[in-house]
């Protein structure tokens, strides 16, 4: 008795190590083992990477889809030319080569009375989430607003939340970008609708009534600090357990305050320790109530050149990445410029970034040459990114996807990688892609290389150096796995490089 009870479990740490080893070359085996998407709730915070439950380095391609007007969802069902988010599009994703889409979850949509939530459309976000995981497909989960509300020709907050008494009648929206305020009709939405086509919608920030509004949500005035982030609480009490949510990017684009009352927070870097700090710090203090799991997402003042929070919301970096956007306007630099300067931002606040909207709309060639650059920009950072915005992919009339902006969308990256990488790049000329990484013999899930059919539709060849240091496997038409070998024993820097065929 004595004996097998002794004995029983240091036979099976025997047999689970020599399993693990056959595993590790058994690539099918590992799948069968592993089935589903790898949960990401990690940041390297030596390497400023994302990484998963393997301990894999994480890197995401993908693109936007954010409904900006009643009902707040994109329809499910594909009509060529009519913007959807159904199983197509999902599907449409997958063949691009992308693995993430960051999906909009409007306030407005989902708390139409304070205090009171719309499960039916919590339901249907829920049902295009999951609908994303079944293709491959992570969400970032995120709120989004633009000008904030419906009564200053924006969206994102709830029509409840802004009062018409706020500002002083003559100063309501745009004042001053027009000295005379816009008619509003019953609901205090500015009427006939079509004015708000008369003022730029970025300068509309800068209006009395924008500021102001901003300025109560981040003082919390009348608890509506609170009710955002109950609302997170809300949304994080329904997709904790979601294996393919990577983040709750908590508020889009948000607008440094009142500058009307405080000027100073024009200054580049106040309001994100003056204003959002705060308010990201009580939204997420509410989400880890019921998750403690899924990394925060925070973004700062869009116009910022370096970041000015003190901390990350709730000051652990390793469960929080920045979120942020490059534009050209509002960025005056090269996206190199940007780049290098989040790089900066994830040193001090000991996190990671991903550069969560770009441009990635069929423009002049100045646009489309801005486009290809960063493209080359972002794999020399290695950083992840999420172009703006999905329907802009199609043709309006056609319903067919522009063919200069899908060879962007479809280029070659890792998907994931077994150890830390070193460098990685892709050519659209040559179709080729090359990596270097450290690989970690601690590691036994594979490498992965996203190579889309429409990138390489002949196949591709695949050279590695060392010679038989990573076992290949081809998981689905779009996929590369790359097991690193079991003769590789300590830390060993590999290089792969791939062409097409
Ligand atoms: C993950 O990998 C890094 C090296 O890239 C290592 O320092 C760290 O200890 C690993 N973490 C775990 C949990 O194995
Ligand atoms: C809740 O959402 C559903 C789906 O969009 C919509 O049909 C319904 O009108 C909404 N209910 C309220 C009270 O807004
Ligand atoms: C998250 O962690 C905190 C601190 O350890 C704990 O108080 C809280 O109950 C946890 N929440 C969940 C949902 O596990």
């Amino acid at each position: 008795m004595q004996f097998t009870l002794i004995t029983a479990p240091s036979f099976l740490a025997v047999l689970s190590t020599l399993l693990a080893n056959v595993l590790a070359q058994d690539a099918e085996g590992w799948y069968k083992a592993h089935p589903g998407m790898s949960r990401i709730s990690l940041v390297n915070q030596n390497t400023h990477q994302i990484v998963d439950e393997y301990n894999r380095t994480r890197f995401f391609h993908g693109t936007n889809v954010v409904m900006k007007e009643p009902p707040w969802y994109r329809p499910l069902e594909w009509v060529p030319g009519v913007s959807s988010f159904g199983e197509q599009d999902v599907q449409n994703m997958h063949d691009l080569g992308l693995n993430i889409v960051r999906l909009g979850h409007s306030w407005a949509g989902a708390e139409p009375v304070r205090g009171s939530y719309n499960q039916t459309f919590l339901d249907i976000m829920k049902e295009q989430t999951k609908m994303a995981e079944e293709h491959g497909i992570y969400v970032l989960v995120d709120v989004h607003q633009d000008c904030l509300a419906q009564q200053f020709c924006g969206h994102g907050v709830p029509d409840w939340f802004v009062k018409e008494n706020w500002v002083p009648s003559s100063e309501m929206y745009p004042f001053p970008l027009k000295l005379t305020p816009f008619p509003v009709d019953g609901n205090g939405f500015p009427s006939p609708q079509s004015l708000c086509g008369t003022v730029d919608w970025s300068l509309s920030y800068t209006s009395v009534a924008i500021g102001n509004a901003f300025g109560r949500l981040y003082n919390n005035y009348d608890g509506l600090g609170d009710a955002f982030a109950a609302y997170w609480k809300k949304l994080a009490s329904g997709y904790a357990d979601t294996t393919n949510v990577v983040g709750y990017n908590l508020l889009n684009e948000p607008w440094v305050g009142d500058t009307w009352a405080d000027p100073t927070l024009l200054v580049p870097g106040v309001a994100d320790h003056k204003a959002m700090e705060g308010l990201w710090d009580r939204a997420v203090e509410q989400i880890r109530k019921v998750d403690n799991t899924t990394l925060i997402w925070f973004e700062g003042a869009t116009l910022d050149v370096l970041s000015g929070f003190n901390n990350v919301p709730l000051g652990d970096g390793s469960k929080s990445v920045q979120s942020f956007h490059y534009y050209s306007p509002p960025q005056l630099g090269s996206i190199s410029t940007t780049l290098n300067n989040r790089q900066k931002d994830s040193e001090r606040l000991k996190t990671a970034g991903v550069l969560t909207e770009l441009t990635f709309w069929m423009g002049d060639d100045k646009q489309m040459q801005g486009l290809t650059e960063a493209m080359t920009a972002t794999d020399a950072n290695m950083v992840s990114w999420i172009g703006w915005a999905y329907e802009n992919l199609y043709d309006g009339t056609s319903g067919q996807p522009y063919p200069q902006l899908a060879k962007h969308y479809s280029r070659a990256y890792p998907a994931a990688i077994a150890g830390t990488p070193i460098s990685f790049s892709f050519s659209e000329d040559t179709t080729t892609f090359k990596l270097q990484f450290k690989a970690d013999p601690d590691i036994d899930a594979p490498t992965e290389i996203i190579l889309p059919a429409s990138t390489f539709p002949s196949g591709y060849n695949v050279q590695v150096s060392p010679e038989g240091s990573l076992v290949q496997y081809t998981l689905d038409k779009r996929t590369l796995a790359l097991f690193t070998s079991s003769s590789i024993k300590s830390t060993t820097d590999i290089s792969v490089i791939i062409s097409s065929k």
